[in-house]
C-alpha cells in the first residue's frame, strides 16, 4: 500500500537522482575550421576516457580519415556509446572518487566541412559549452568565426584550444591578440606551452605554477605520459623555454588575463589551452577544464515564461533530423537533447507541436544494431529517436505538465537557388515534398508572387543542403528536379514597409519565408552598403550568424 507520503518521498529521491546525474554531465561541441584537428581531438578525448574507465590494451588510430567508421570500431573496442551525432563517455579526473562514476561527457558532433549546413549551427543549440579548436599556424579561420558568432549569440561559453602546437606556428601572444582583435573574446590561458610551436615540451600550469612535461608516444596512439615538475627543476630542465613561458604568464596576469569563472560563463573570456591532438598533449587538461569549468545542464524557459528545471518531469528539444538517404528505408532519425527529467526507453511522451503522443519504444534500435541501446538518459544527453516522422528541429517533447521551448532560430543563409520539377506532371508531389523538406528544416524555403509556387527559392547556409534536397526529392518522392543558383550572397530581414522600396532596387529581390519573415536577398555586400547609405530608413537587419 502506498500513502501519499511514500509518493512524495520517492519523488524527492528521483529528483535527487536526476539532479546528481545532471550535475555530472558536460555537453559540448567542438567548433573549428576543416583540418584544424576536430576528428583527431575527438579520438584523443575518447582515448582518455578509455584509459580512465577501462583497463587493457589501447588500440592504434589506423584509418583516421573516416571518423564515422573509426567511431564504430572504437565503440566495439571500447564499449562506449557512439553515434555520428553524439559521443558519450565517462571521465574521472585525477583525485576524484571513481565510485561516483566520474563525469559524463557528451560530445555533440558538428557536421564537417563537406556538409556544412544549417545542421551545423543547430547542433550548437543542444550544447552548454563549445570548444573552439584553432590551428596554431592558421589562427582564426572563416568557419570557426561563423560558428563562434552563433555561440556568442546564444550565450554559450567557449573554451579555446590552440591545436597542432607540435608543428611550427605563431607565438601564443600573437594568437591571443588575434582572438581579442577579431572577435572581442579575451583568452585567459589556463596553461601556456613550454617550447615554441614545433617544439612542444610541456605546459606551464598557470594556476599551480607547475610544469607538466609530456613524453611522446609512437604516433600519438596512446596517452602521452605526464610528469609533474616543480618550477625550480623546470627552470633547470627547460632553461629559456621555461623562463619565456613564466614571463608570458606574468604578462598575461598583469593584463588581467587570468581565468575568471563569471566572465567565462558570460562569454567575455575564454580559458585557453595549448595542445597537440595528434600527440595527445593537453587533452587531459581539456577534459579537466570541461569538468571543472563548463556549465552542467540547466533548466530552460518555455515560451509561456515558465521555467522547467532539470529535475522537473521529462522534456527534450529536437535539434536535428536526419532522413536515411537509403531509399529502401525511409527511416528518419530525430535527435533530441534532454532538458529535464529522466528518459526511459519505451516511455510515451507528448509532442508539443502536434499535441500527439510519441512512443519511444523502439527508439534506439538503429543505434542498437551493433551498439548499446540507451535505456535511460538524463538532462544534457542526446538520444536518437527512430521513425520520428512528425518531428522537426526545434520541436519539444515532454511528459506532463506541458512545456514548449522557443523555436530554434533559422540562420543566415548565404546560398540561394531556384528549384523546379523537371516534369510539370509531378507538380503535386513536388509541392508535397517541398512542404515536407521545409518542415524538417532541410533548407529554408522562400517564395514571392513573381516567381510563383512552382519555382520556390531555396536558401541554405551551405550548398550541400541543395544536394540533399534534390537527392531526397528523387529517392523519397520520385520527383526529378533541377536547381539553378541565384546571384545573391546575403539575406537581410526587412518588413512590409521597406519591402516595396527594396524590391525596386537593382540586385535585390524580396521574399517571404515559410515562417512569415520577410527577407531581402542582396547580390553582394557592396550593393548592401550602397543601399544602406542611400536609403538609411529601410529596414535591413542581419540574421543570426551573419558572416
Ligand atoms: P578535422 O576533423 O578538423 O577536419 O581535422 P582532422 O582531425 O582530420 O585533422 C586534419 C589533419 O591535421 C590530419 O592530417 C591530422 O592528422 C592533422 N592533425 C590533427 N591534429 C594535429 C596535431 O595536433 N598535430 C599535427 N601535427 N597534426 C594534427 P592529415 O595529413 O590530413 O591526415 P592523416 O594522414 O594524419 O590522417
Amino acid at each position: 500500500m502506498s500513502s501519499s507520503a511514500d509518493v512524495s518521498t520517492s519523488g524527492s529521491t528521483d529528483r535527487r537522482h536526476i539532479a546528481t546525474e545532471a550535475a555530472r554531465r558536460r555537453t559540448f561541441a567542438i567548433i573549428s575550421h576543416p583540418d584544424a584537428g576536430k576528428s583527431t581531438m575527438t579520438e584523443a578525448l575518447a582515448l582518455h576516457a578509455r584509459k580512465i574507465s577501462e583497463a587493457g590494451a589501447i588500440h592504434g588510430k589506423a584509418g583516421r580519415k573516416s571518423t564515422v567508421s573509426d567511431w564504430m570500431e572504437m565503440e566495439k573496442a571500447r564499449g562506449i556509446s557512439v553515434s555520428s551525432t553524439a559521443l558519450q563517455f565517462t571521465y574521472v579526473p585525477d583525485g576524484a572518487d571513481p565510485d561516483t562514476g566520474g563525469a559524463v561527457i557528451n560530445l555533440v558532433d558538428t557536421p564537417g566541412h563537406a556538409d556544412f549546413s544549417e545542421d551545423t549551427y543547430r547542433v550548437l543549440t543542444a550544447v552548454d559549452c563549445a570548444v573552439m579548436l584553432i590551428d596554431a599556424a592558421k589562427g582564426l579561420e572563416p568557419q570557426t568565426l561563423k560558428l563562434f558568432q552563433v555561440c556568442r549569440h546564444r550565450g554559450i561559453p567557449v573554451i579555446t584550444i590552440i591545436n597542432k602546437w607540435d608543428r611550427p606556428g605563431r607565438t601564443p601572444l600573437e594568437l591571443i591578440d588575434e582572438i581579442i582583435d577579431r572577435i572581442g573574446l579575451t583568452p585567459t590561458p589556463l596553461y601556456l606551452p613550454v617550447g615554441i610551436a614545433g617544439d612542444f615540451r610541456g605546459l606551464l600550469d598557470r594556476r599551480s605554477g607547475e610544469y607538466i612535461h609530456f613524453t611522446r608516444t609512437a604516433g600519438g596512439a596512446t596517452i602521452a605520459p605526464e610528469e609533474y615538475v616543480d618550477p625550480e627543476s623546470a627552470a633547470e630542465r627547460e632553461g629559456d623555454d621555461w623562463v619565456a613561458a613564466v614571463e608570458e604568464s606574468a604578462l598575461l596576469s598583469e593584463m588581467g588575463q587570468d581565468h575568471d569563472q563569471e566572465m567565462f560563463l558570460a562569454g567575455q573570456t575564454s580559458p585557453m589551452i595549448f595542445a597537440s591532438a595528434m600527440l595527445n598533449f593537453g587533452v587531459r587538461q581539456l577534459l579537466d577544464a570541461l569538468v571543472a569549468l563548463a556549465p552542467a545542464p540547466k533548466g530552460r524557459e518555455g515560451i509561456d515564461g515558465t521555467m522547467r528545471e532539470v529535475t522537473d518531469p521529462f522534456s527534450a528539444v529536437v535539434f536535428k533530423v536526419q532522413a536515411g538517404m537509403d531509399s529502401a528505408h525511409r527511416d528518419r532519425l530525430a535527435f533530441m537533447r534532454i532538458v529535464s527529467g529522466e528518459f526511459e526507453r519505451g516511455m510515451v511522451v507528448n509532442h508539443a507541436q502536434t499535441g500527439k503522443p510519441f512512443a519511444t519504444k523502439y527508439a534506439q534500435t538503429v543505434f542498437g544494431r551493433d551498439r548499446q541501446t540507451v535505456d535511460t538518459a538524463y538532462p544534457g544527453d542526446v538520444v536518437g529517436l527512430v521513425n520520428a516522422m512528425a518531428l522537426a528541429p526545434g520541436d519539444t517533447l515532454y511528459i506532463d505538465p506541458k512545456v514548449q521551448y522557443p523555436p530554434i532560430p533559422s540562420f543566415a543563409p548565404e546560398h540561394f537557388a531556384v528549384l523546379r520539377a523537371e516534369s510539370a506532371g509531378k507538380y503535386k508531389q513536388f509541392r508535397k515534398a517541398m512542404d515536407q523538406l521545409d518542415s524538417e528544416g532541410v533548407v529554408q524555403v522562400l517564395r514571392n508572387d513573381i516567381r510563383g509556387d512552382a519555382s520556390p527559392v531555396l536558401a541554405a547556409v551551405g550548398p550541400m543542403q541543395f544536394e540533399v534536397v534534390t537527392a531526397r526529392m528523387k529517392t523519397e518522392f520520385g520527383v526529378d528536379t533541377s536547381i539553378q543558383s541565384l546571384p545573391y550572397s546575403l539575406a537581410r530581414r526587412t518588413d512590409a514597409d521597406s519591402a516595396e522600396e527594396l524590391a525596386r532596387q537593382r540586385g535585390v529581390e524580396v521574399f517571404t519565408r515559410t515562417d512569415g519573415a520577410i527577407l531581402a536577398l542582396v547580390s553582394d555586400k557592396w550593393r548592401l552598403q550602397y543601399i544602406e547609405k542611400e536609403s538609411p530608413d529601410l529596414t535591413l537587419e542581419p540574421l543570426v550568424a551573419a558572416a
